[in-house]
């Protein structure tokens, strides 16, 4: 029987973590529609959205929920996009959008078909939106079978967007996500997940591990009862972060282990799961655009999990001064990194390496970069790039001969003969 935490008929209450939600799913898309639509020639991009927590649509005092979020996104977006075309002299660009909509509850799904309607219409009546919406009504677990069958029908293989907006954290399994991530090319899942639960869900046999990083952070195991006070001390939101990030990062290549910044503690976390390094970045630069929005525990540069809880690591809220903190740190990470490829290595490659343990802003990472000065960056054509904006993926980055000061490499320790 469906636990129901939420009153779809008499009005569901939008709480503060999810309109910040709603922020970043609404910013997030946008983003990634301007980016995936960004080939002149191109004039039809092919999207499936599965929204497996869908809910009914539109909360107590008419603010809306993820559906109508889609489904409005394609619409303006397409309608932005187009326009910026037609102004530079660029085909016009088509949106194949298939949405499916999940919710367990019948009443979140009928009250859903009701509020969804007019923004289907709007879609149906724009001409750069093709639109195919399906509706279900059951456990996702249980969906998701169908859900595959149903996008294979579609011949769908590559871009595909879950939005997995759980209650709480047991919904989706580890293995569903990995499943996820492995059947599309380009497949990006929004996790949410509430942690109240997650300390005695972790398997037994993670439990000693769970402890040390617990511990290891200053958290008593003891204190681990009093949630709502814990949400908001630094020991333990680094804690969490660790714990999640070590629990996720085998289920995608790039994992963003951030959570929801809420003054009343940090007890959600909203994680962004892809399969391409610049999808992480762009999460990232994302996060800077809506500051305050999520938040991290850890360092600002790159490893950023990496540290001595006792003496390094603060919060960053993906605003300016940490941006600062951010610069400080890669002016002496990035050659670090470097050096353990050797002494030169493709840009491109370096950033597949560093992009899923860094909350840095792109252009932060890039400026760090040229403003090294134990470092070129250059071109493929051999010259020495100047700009943080001209970076190229096709450029090398390359350790000077003479280091500065600045860059001290680590000590390693003298091989023994076996
Ligand atoms: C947080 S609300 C959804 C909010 C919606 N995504 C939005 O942003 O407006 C979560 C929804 O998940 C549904 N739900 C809970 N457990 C579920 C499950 N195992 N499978 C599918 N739906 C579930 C609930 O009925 C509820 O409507």
């Amino acid at each position: 029987m469906p636990s129901k935490s939420y009153q779809w008929e008499a009005g569901a209450i939008l709480g503060d973590h999810s309109k910040k939600k709603h922020q970043i799913l609404r910013e997030y898309l946008s983003e990634y529609l301007r980016i995936r639509c960004s080939v002149p020639q191109q004039s039809r991009f092919r999207l499936a959205v599965v929204d497996a927590f869908c809910g009914g649509g539109v909360y107590a005092g008419g603010e809306v929920g993820s559906p109508i979020i889609f489904l409005d996104t394609f619409c303006n977006v397409s309608e932005e996009i187009n326009l910026q075309r037609a102004i530079d002299g660029m085909a016009q660009i088509t949106f194949e959008c298939f949405c499916i909509f999940n919710d367990e509850d019948a009443a979140a799904i009928a009250a859903l078909r009701n509020n969804l309607a007019p923004h289907i219409a709007r879609c149906q009546d724009s001409e750069h939106v093709r639109l195919q919406v399906h509706f279900m009504n059951s456990e996702f677990e249980d969906a998701y079978p169908i859900i595959k069958a149903r996008l294979a029908g579609e011949r769908v293989t590559r871009n595909v967007f879950f939005n997995l907006d759980q209650c709480g954290s047991k919904h989706v399994k580890r293995e569903t996500i990995v499943d996820i991530l492995r059947s599309y090319q380009s497949a990006e899942i929004l996790l949410t997940f509430a942690i109240r639960a997650m300390m005695s869900r972790l398997p037994l046999r993670r439990a000693p591990a769970r402890d040390t990083i617990l511990r290891s952070h200053g958290v008593s195991l003891s204190d681990v009862d009093d949630l709502d006070n814990l949400g908001r001390k630094p020991e333990w939101r680094a804690a969490i972060e660790q714990l999640i990030f070590d629990s996720y990062r085998n289920c995608a290549p790039y994992v963003s282990p951030f959570a929801i910044n809420n003054p009343d503690g940090w007890l959600y976390w909203l994680l962004h799961f892809a399969n391409e390094h610049k999808a992480r970045q762009v999460y990232n630069d994302l996060l800077h655009e809506n500051s305050g929005v999520q938040g991290h525990m850890g360092r600002a540069g790159l490893n950023m999990l990496t540290y001595d809880p006792s003496n390094e690591g603060i919060e960053y809220l993906f605003q300016d001064d940490d941006r600062q903190r951010a610069r400080d740190q890669l002016m002496d990470d990035i050659p670090k990194a470097i050096s353990e490829f050797g002494d030169a290595v493709l840009l491109d490659e370096f950033l597949r390496s560093v992009a899923n343990e860094t909350p840095a802003h792109s252009m932060d990472i890039n400026q760090a970069m040229i403003d090294n000065p134990d470092i070129k960056v250059e071109t493929v054509n051999g010259g020495e790039r100047r700009s943080a904006s001209g970076i190229r993926r096709t450029d090398s980055l390359i350790m000077k001969p003479q280091r500065s000061l600045f860059f001290m490499p680590p000590l390693k320790g003298k091989r023994e003969d076996t």
